[in-house]
């Protein structure tokens, strides 16, 4: 991946500057699908600066910058849409640059967690990442319930500690961590793809946790969890009254560890028939 981002100063006195940011966006943001290599090209007005416009482009490679910048389609909106407005002309351009592989390949599973809790608004953007995930037919049915309750938080430790039995060797004896905020992930059964929706909802939170600088780790059993009359205890209390299964819990909170590294990627694992 190569990112390139270029920051333009429009020129004093133009008649419509708002129309010239629009046709600066549009043009260069259409771009994408007709310059191969192009992934993404998103065009920013600054917040504080009216006279600054920013275009924030990732490509494939370096090749594909090169091609990009003599591609008829793109000199053709830089002429119309951009060099006649525009005063000045920074460019910045580096390796790496996609902060989704950044995330997808850096992330891990944390298992050692500080006492402090996150903020709040950190919390509900990480539930927001997981409901906002996709769902078979959008059915929607996966709900995330957050344990706040301390007698419920420690009925939910206890019966995992139960299903699970001697933790893993060398793990602590807590399911959870000892994380600050534990979020539960449950999906309506009535929805065939259930589970599936939920670990997609987990999938897209341990992400988003990555991103926002918190560690997360899924915690599972949450299945027979459900199942026990404590699970059903749950449910009552988040006023679910459907056929709920569990799919997985979420232990969050801000790392008391370093960031493992990256698991190496095996091309083995691909395979084509
Ligand atoms: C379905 C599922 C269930 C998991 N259950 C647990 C769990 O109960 N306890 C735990 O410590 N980690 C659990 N994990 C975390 C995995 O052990 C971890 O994702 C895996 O070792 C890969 O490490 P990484 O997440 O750091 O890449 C679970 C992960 C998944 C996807």
């Amino acid at each position: 991946m190569y990112r390139h981002v270029v920051i333009w100063r429009l020129k004093d006195g133009l008649e419509n500057p708002a129309a010239v940011k629009a046709g600066i966006r549009t043009s260069l943001e259409g771009l994408v699908g007709t310059v191969p290599g192009l992934l993404r090209a998103k065009v920013y007005a600054d917040a504080a600066d009216a006279a600054a416009v920013m275009l924030d482009a990732l490509l494939v490679s370096p090749d594909a910058l090169a091609a990009y910048a003599t591609h008829p389609a793109h000199v053709a909106a830089a002429e119309t849409f951009v060099k006649p407005f525009v005063a000045s002309r920074t460019a910045f351009d580096c390796a790496g640059g996609s902060e989704l592989d950044e995330l997808i390949y850096e992330r891990r599973s944390i298992r050692a967690f500080r006492p402090e809790e996150p903020p709040r608004a950190l919390v509900d953007e990480v539930v927001k990442a997981g409901l906002l995930a996709p769902t078979g037919r959008n059915r929607q049915s996966t709900v995330v319930i957050r344990l706040d309750d301390p007698e419920i938080r420690e009925a939910v430790r206890a019966k995992n500690e139960e299903i699970r039995g001697a933790p893993p060797a060398g793990r602590v004896n807590d399911p959870f961590y000892a994380a600050p905020v534990m979020l539960l992930v449950v999906a309506d059964t009535a929805n065939d793809t259930a589970v599936y929706d939920g670990s997609l909802a987990l999938g897209n939170m341990m992400l988003k946790a990555h991103e926002l600088g918190l560690a997360a780790c899924w915690i599972h059993r949450a299945k027979p969890e459900i199942d026990s009359p404590l699970g059903r205890k749950i449910l009552a209390r988040a006023g679910l009254d459907g056929a709920y299964e569990g799919v997985g819990h979420l232990a969050l909170g801000y790392a008391a560890c370093p960031l493992p590294a990256p698991h190496p990627y095996n091309p083995a694992r691909y395979r084509a028939v």
